[in-house]
């Protein structure tokens, strides 16, 4: 059958990342949470003291792009690839708030969006791929076939994020949730290197009122009428 790249982009906490999984396991693809090395690279930062509260060494992180490697392995526990940062698991440990709280920063570093691009670009090369992201349908593969723009609202995404964090344990409260949802949307989509901007031929999907089980329908039919043109 056919090999399609689907890209899935849209603001922070829309559930990107839970169709593009449902997805790419239906059609058997792989499935890039480009996300994850953004985050990754960010960790990376942090544990080397080049970013905190109050500074943000960018020129230092740039100088040292070059000691990171990022790769993913699947892990059949849970069904899709884990993100390693030189070596080291870090999924569990690059969903934390305070990850969040930097992450736009370091996305905004046009040497960071540089190398990261690349990289995402050669892992979709062979397409059959589902990437989610912010701007997979606009700079990583402006000719996916399929293009998929996911928006909900805010409270919806700080509530979605607000319990997953709760779920694993974290620490949180609502209010500084929704705080750092808002201010990655803001950040995300004002920055000068490929903001986050819903790509012409995307098709727009606000799943503030629809089930993962109707939201999965939706795009499932998508993907089948592209696989048929
Ligand atoms: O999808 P996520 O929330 O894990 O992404 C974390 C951050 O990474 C997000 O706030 C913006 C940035 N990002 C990006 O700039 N470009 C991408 N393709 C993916 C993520």
């Amino acid at each position: 059958m056919k090999q399609i790249t689907i890209a899935i982009d849209g603001f922070s906490s829309t559930g990107k990342s839970t169709i593009a999984k449902q997805i790419a396991k239906h059609l058997g693809y792989v499935y890039v949470d480009s996300g994850a090395m953004y985050r990754a690279i960010t960790y990376f930062a942090m544990q080397n003291n080049f970013i905190a509260k109050d500074f943000f060494k960018a020129d230092i992180l740039v100088a040292n792009l070059e000691r990171i490697t990022i790769s993913f392995k699947f892990n059949p526990n849970v069904g899709f690839a884990e993100v390693y940062l030189n070596g080291e698991n870090i999924e569990h440990a690059i969903r934390t708030l305070e990850v969040s709280g930097f992450v736009s920063k370091v996305a905004a570093i046009p040497e960071v969006r540089y190398l990261l691009v690349k990289q995402q670009q050669n892992l979709g090369k062979d397409k059959g791929v589902v990437m989610d992201g912010r701007d997979i349908g606009t700079v990583v593969f402006p000719y996916a076939e399929l293009k998929i723009f996911m928006t909900a609202s805010a409270d919806t995404r700080a509530q979605r994020r607000f319990d997953e964090l709760i779920k694993r344990g974290d620490k949180v409260q609502y209010q500084d949730v929704l705080t750092n949802v808002q201010e990655r949307d803001y950040i995300d989509s004002h920055r000068e290197d490929s903001p986050l901007v819903k790509a012409d031929d995307a098709i727009e999907i606000d799943n503030s009122h629809l089930t993962r089980a109707e939201q999965f329908d939706k795009v499932l039919q998508l993907v089948n009428s592209t696989l048929k043109e």
